[in-house]
């Protein structure tokens, strides 16, 4: 059971990426983000926002190669279906990878197993973004970056806008796609602030705080949004579930989070889950938990002359 409120210390789950990716891998079980996103890409705004904002950037040089780098780009599901959209317009792909988990492995076994487009080659970097720059630098600029769900991982928005913007080519773009800070699991440091030595919400980066950054620094943005839900009748209905207790840590960025959170902390983000949440009866007539999140979908153009930032 829980122990005292004023002993407790909850650890965040991204100091342990084993159990992160345990809690990872469940989650991705569990979430429509894969139907979604697979949706959006196939929607008017990737079309318009990158295949068709690149195209007219390039017009002079369609025969060229155009470059993409993916930043935390997992297991690559998401990814390969925008180098698909990418690659029926462009006569030349080189696609740079960086992924510093062993999902890059999943990644290449896709990519090799069913080539996504004769038209594409890849460029595997086995590591973290931060490394990536130590080995490479910024001599390859890139025309589309593409940051799934990965900028949590970068440290601080300041630091790693600054460096993502350099390494795009003028009149390149920026994808970003992130959770927003007031539904889903984006909103719960809110309700963890309380906590005393809570790692979790001081080191969390949310959609607020990144597009403050991109206004801090003059970079102009476009966005939108898509909507996922996430099936939490494991850990809603069940005390004993291994599976539905690794979906709660990911969820709530913390290592065993219903054994470690103090009685009033767990009642709450209950409380939280299950105000976000709506019922559904299955075929065979049982009822499933969906948890709902919204996400930030930010498209930077950088300019042709992007000052400062751009060297
Ligand atoms: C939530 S997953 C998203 C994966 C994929 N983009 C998607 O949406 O399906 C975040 C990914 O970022 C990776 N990651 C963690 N730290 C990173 C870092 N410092 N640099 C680059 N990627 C990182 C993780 O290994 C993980 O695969």
């Amino acid at each position: 059971m829980a122990s005292n409120m004023s002993e407790n210390k909850l650890l965040n789950i991204l100091t342990d990426m084993k159990h992160y990716h345990k809690g990872y891998a469940e989650y991705c079980r569990k979430t429509t983000k894969w139907q979604e996103l697979q949706k959006w890409t196939e929607c008017a705004e990737f079309e318009s926002n990158v295949v068709t904002n690149l195209s007219k950037k390039l017009s002079g040089q369609m025969d060229q190669q155009i470059r993409v780098l993916g930043v935390g780009s997992g297991d690559g599901i998401l990814e390969i279906y925008q180098l698909q959209k990418l690659a029926a317009k462009f006569p030349k792909i080189s696609a740079s990878v960086v992924e510093p988990s062993e999902l890059i492995t999943k990644y290449k076994d896709t990519a090799g197993r069913n080539p996504v487009a004769d038209n594409i080659t890849f460029e595997w970097h086995h590591r973290t973004f931060d490394e990536y720059l130590a080995c490479n630098g910024y001599d390859k600029k890139y025309h589309f970056i593409s940051v799934v769900h990965a900028v949590y991982f970068l440290g601080d928005p300041e630091v790693f806008m600054k460096k993502l913007y350099k390494l795009l080519e003028p009149g390149g773009v920026l994808l970003l796609i992130l959770l927003t800070d007031h539904t889903g699991s984006g909103s719960i440091p809110l309700h963890q602030s309380g906590l005393k030595d809570d790692t979790t919400t001081n080191n969390f980066v949310n959609s607020s705080q990144v597009k403050a950054t991109l206004e801090k620094l003059q970079i102009e943005y476009t966005q939108s949004m898509y909507t996922e839900s996430t099936d939490i009748t494991d850990f809603i209905t069940n005390d004993n579930s291994e599976e539905g207790d690794l979906l709660l840590d990911f969820l709530t960025y913390t290592i065993n989070f219903k054994k470690s959170a103090p009685d009033d902390v767990r009642d709450r983000m209950m409380h939280h889950f299950k105000q976000g949440s709506r019922i559904e009866k299955t075929g065979d007539g049982d009822e499933k938990i969906y948890f709902k999140a919204t996400c930030d979908i930010l498209f930077v153009t950088k300019r042709e002359y992007a000052g400062e930032y751009a060297k």
